[in-house]
């Protein structure tokens, strides 16, 4: 996974908490913590380090995920501002995530692997089906919740049950419009 990811969930840490506890965390994952926008760094030290949080808070991983995920997106967002412009609304944003925000990502962060997105309108709003080997569901579902954050609308977003191969999760979204 790109050092940005870190870099921003290590933002969400550093202002939800302080940076002596994303050091902390770092720590009890067992990581050495030193990651570039550009690097590369293996999946499972993103996962060690939720997986310390979990334990840290007593919250579930699935919780934690969707949450950082959630306030990742904004941090995420705020490196490609005109993207975030040109979009207008939370669902133009992530209608666009696959064909035009995670191509732009792999150009500025050669090597990256961008999971994909397929869209289809349904009368709740849009099913979403996110494939990747990754299969980090609860945290694109939370940075999916995010996108509605970016445009002060709320964004409701729901795992389906219904079948799909192993890389991939379906979502049921709802776009309901500006938040409180
Ligand atoms: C401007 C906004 C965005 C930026 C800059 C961005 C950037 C990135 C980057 C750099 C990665 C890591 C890829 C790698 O290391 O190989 C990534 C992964 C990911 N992105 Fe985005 N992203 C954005 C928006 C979104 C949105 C809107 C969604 C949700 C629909 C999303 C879902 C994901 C997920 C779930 C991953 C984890 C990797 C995986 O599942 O395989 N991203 N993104």
């Amino acid at each position: 996974m790109k050092g940005v990811v870190f870099n921003v969930v290590e933002e969400v840490v550093t202002e939800l908490y302080d940076a002596e506890t994303w050091d902390d965390l770092l720590a009890a994952a067992g990581v050495d913590g030193a990651y570039t926008a550009l690097g590369n760094y293996g999946d499972d030290e993103l996962l060690e380090i939720v997986n310390a949080a979990a334990t840290a808070t007593g919250l579930a991983p699935d919780d934690l995920w969707r949450t950082v995920g959630r306030l990742a997106l904004p941090k995420l967002a705020a490196r490609l501002p005109e993207l975030v412009a040109e979009a207008g609304d939370a669902r133009s944003f992530l209608m666009a995530v696959n064909d035009i925000i995670h191509p732009e990502v792999r150009a500025l962060y050669p090597e990256s692997v961008p999971p994909v997105f397929e869209f289809e309108v349904s009368p709740a709003g849009l099913l979403v089906r996110y494939r990747s080997t990754r299969r980090l569901d609860a945290l694109a579902q939370g940075l999916m919740i995010g996108c509605g954050d970016l445009f002060d609308e709320v964004v409701r977003v729901e795992p389906t049950d219904r079948p799909t191969a192993p890389d991939e999760a379906l979502f049921s979204v709802r776009f309901e419009g500006s938040g409180p």
